[in-house]
Formats: C-alpha cells, sequence, structure tokens
C-alpha cells in the first residue's frame, strides 16, 4: 500500500472480531516496526507486552469496560523503563515520546496488515497495572486493542482534521 493512502486509511477501530486470532508471524512483523523505531539516544528504554492469554485478557480488560475492547484478541501494552530512558541536563526524561513512536510505529504496521488498533489512554490505571504487575520504575502512556474487524465493519473514512493551511506556520 502506497505510504500516503496508508496514512489516510487507518483509524481507530472500536469493532472487533472475537474468535480471530492473529498469526504469531503477522504478529512479529507488527512488534518489529516498533522494535524499529527511533527513540532518545537510541535507549529503546520499552517492552512490548502482549496480552494473548485467556486468564490475563480477562484480568487487563476490566481496566476499560467498552464493550468492543473486551472483544479484542490481544492487547499490547507498552511498558516503559524511566531508567532506561534519556536524560536531558535539565532533567527533561524522553520515556513519553519514545513510547509514543513506538506505539505509532506499531499502529501503522497493523493497518499494513489489515489489523485493527485503537489508542487508549482512558484506562483504569491501577487496575491495569495490577493486572500485569508493573513494577515502580515501569510506566505505561497508551494500550491498544490488536485484531481483525468484525464482518461487515465498515471504516468511516472521514478524517475530521483541521486543513494545512490552519496548522502550517512558515516563516
Ligand atoms: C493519545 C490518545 C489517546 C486516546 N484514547 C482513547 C481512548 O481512551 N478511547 C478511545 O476510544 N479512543 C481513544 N483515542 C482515539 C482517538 O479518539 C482518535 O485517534 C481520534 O478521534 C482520531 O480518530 P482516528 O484515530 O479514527 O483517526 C486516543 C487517541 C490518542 C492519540
Amino acid at each position: 500500500m502506497d505510504f500516503y493512502d496508508l496514512i489516510r486509511s487507518r483509524e481507530s477501530v472500536r469493532d472487533y472480531d472475537p474468535n480471530r486470532t492473529i498469526d504469531d508471524i503477522v504478529l512479529n512483523r507488527i512488534l518489529n516496526a516498533g522494535r524499529l523505531a527511533p527513540s532518545a539516544c537510541n535507549k529503546q528504554p520499552w517492552t512490548f507486552l502482549l496480552v494473548s492469554s485467556k486468564e490475563r485478557l480477562e484480568a487487563v480488560r476490566a481496566c476499560y469496560k467498552k464493550s468492543w475492547f473486551q472483544q479484542a484478541p490481544h492487547i499490547l501494552i507498552i511498558i516503559g523503563d524511566e531508567t532506561k530512558s534519556w536524560v536531558r541536563y535539565d532533567g527533561y526524561n524522553s520515556i513519553e515520546t519514545d513510547l509514543a513512536i513506538a506505539m505509532d510505529h506499531i499502529i501503522l504496521a497493523a493497518e499494513y496488515e489489515n489489523i485493527g488498533t485503537c489508542w487508549i489512554e482512558e484506562y483504569d490505571f491501577k487496575i491495569l497495572s495490577d493486572a500485569i504487575s508493573l513494577k515502580e520504575n515501569e510506566v505505561i502512556f497508551s494500550i491498544t486493542p490488536l485484531g481483525y474487524q468484525n464482518k461487515g465493519y465498515q471504516k468511516h473514512g472521514n478524517k475530521k482534521r483541521n486543513p494545512l493551511e490552519e496548522i502550517i506556520k512558515i516563516i
């Protein structure tokens, strides 16, 4: 698929086929896209936690009660380690930026594989961190379901975005 078509066609999917898991080979291709993402000073301060087992899915699903979230056959959690990420002289830590870039690489790779994703921030942090036994120095900024869309799913296809001339400044 043409890169710009891919960017245009990706949209948040909120309708997953619960009975169709993703083959390991495809999952590996998608997660490898995250592995190749840039990070400050190439620190790669991340772990990609893929939740696929029945028991762990049940525990993690409790962090976000939406019905479509309950259907997804996989949930990806990108965990960051704040002690491994790059820190600037003034204390700025690049962890959130690094993790967002990795997540975006993964989300675009999933789109290329015709697999739906949806960034989720509105989860219950306590439930999620307990479900995955998050350690003290570890952080999470976003998670996404990974799954094929249900049969009959139609993309909305209408990107509501501000026009370029409103958001570009050339000085
Ligand atoms: C950082 C971030 C957090 C988001 N959190 C949620 C969320 O908790 N629940 C949800 O349904 N969508 C969430 N979204 C999806 C946005 O609503 C969506 O990306 C936006 O409306 C644009 O639509 P599109 O992704 O279909 O292009 C989130 C997106 C981002 C980038």
